[in-house]
């Protein structure tokens, strides 16, 4: 990872990839631009047209060395993957999750906050109740793919699909998440643990006494727990209860969609996939929308998100809370609201709304 020094200069890997993907991901490099050019760094960007229509023209999701390469950058900016044309799971197992998991990207990153101007489904909470973070491991359990069919299409039919757990895989992930709390700007200084010991006997309950020996380090964090089913409930009723959330990678897909719709949809939800030692991820929540695609109506907010949260992994932290103002300025202040083609600007609009108000 590149460090700042007199030339601060990164190598960015950009996958546009599909649908929607090209046109939010120009806006996140239109801000990455105008941020550049504020805070007085360098940056050097290479482009990969992997994703449904490489898929569909060559039969290949990553090509031989594709991964070798992108580990050679400072990080990486996805758009989206997801084709109308393409089988479901193809590009998600081969493209996504083969990054997550050859880059070993263990942390998925979800910060929840409710932008000044941004419409929540939840009545009478604003701002000031929805901030809080989800740190999701995103290597094991039921994402590894281990399981199988016996006796497929009879009706004897057995499928089988395990979770997997390991000590080192929850001991990294609930270590960074004590971490990251310690360092967040907030006043409750809480890690919540959200897994559902009182049924996983065996995989959650490694997961809680690992959270329990792991806090013993953190005596200035308080290590609180939830079944996650409650905290569904508890994060419609009382998202004002959250300061950052550990789970495991199964449980945290979910409740991170919940959590999206909370802030705003998927105009607004950003995530990184983050390995500390490594090559990390960032990419704006959304999907690749194909209904929307072409017609400059999306919403950038997500992928302007996503840079913002690149910039701060690669240690750019001045020109990550300058987007992240200037994004609060937009909603704010400009923007009729986050849904696709109800924004009152156009895609590339929004864009130049941000990069002007960095
Ligand atoms: C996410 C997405 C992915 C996941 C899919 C596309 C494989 O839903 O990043 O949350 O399940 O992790
Ligand atoms: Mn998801």
């Amino acid at each position: 990872m590149t460090s700042s020094s007199h030339a601060r200069s990164y190598r960015i890997a950009v996958i546009p990839g599909d649908g929607t993907g090209p046109e939010v991901t120009a806006e996140g490099l239109k801000v990455l631009a105008a941020a550049a050019a504020k805070e007085g760094f360098k940056y050097e960007l290479t482009h990969f047209d992997y994703g449904g229509d490489r898929y569909l023209r060559t039969g290949e999701v990553l090509p031989a060395g594709a991964v070798d390469e992108l580990r050679t950058f400072d990080c990486i900016f996805l758009g989206a993957i997801g084709h109308p044309d393409v089988a479901p799971g193809i590009l998600e197992k081969g493209l996504l999750l083969e990054l997550r998991f050859q880059l070993d990207q263990y942390i998925n990153l979800r910060p929840v906050k409710l932008f000044p101007g941004v419409e929540t489904p939840l009545r009478d909470k604003g701002p000031d109740d929805i901030d809080f973070v989800v740190v999701r491991e995103n290597t094991e359990d039921l994402y590894c793919g281990v399981g199988g069919f016996l006796k497929k299409n009879t009706p004897d039919e057995v499928a089988m699909q395990s979770a997997v757990y390991t000590r080192k895989g929850c001991e990294r992930c609930i270590r960074w998440a004590f971490d990251y709390t310690r360092q967040r700007n907030s006043k409750k200084k809480m890690l919540t643990l959200v897994a559902k010991t009182n049924v996983l006997t065996y995989g959650h309950d490694l997961w809680w006494r690992t959270f329990q020996e792991v806090a013993k380090v953190y005596p200035d964090i308080k290590a609180d727990y939830n079944h996650v089913d409650a905290c569904c409930m508890w994060m419609v009723k009382n998202p004002e209860y959250y300061d950052v959330i550990v789970t495991t990678n199964m449980f945290g897909d979910i409740i991170t969609d919940l959590a999206g719709i909370l802030q705003g949809g998927m105009g607004v939800a950003a995530g990184g996939n983050i390995n500390p030692q490594g090559v990390s991820m960032f990419e704006p929540m959304g999907g690749s929308a194909p209904k929307y695609t072409g017609q400059n109506v999306i919403n950038p907010i997500a992928a302007i998100n996503a840079i913002g949260m690149l910039l701060e992994q690669i240690g750019e932290k001045s020109a990550a809370a300058r987007v992240s103002k200037a994004i609060q300025q937009v909603t704010g202040t400009k923007m009729k609201s986050q849904a696709a083609g109800k924004m009152g600007f156009s895609t590339t609009q929004v864009g130049d709304l941000v990069a002007a108000a960095l």
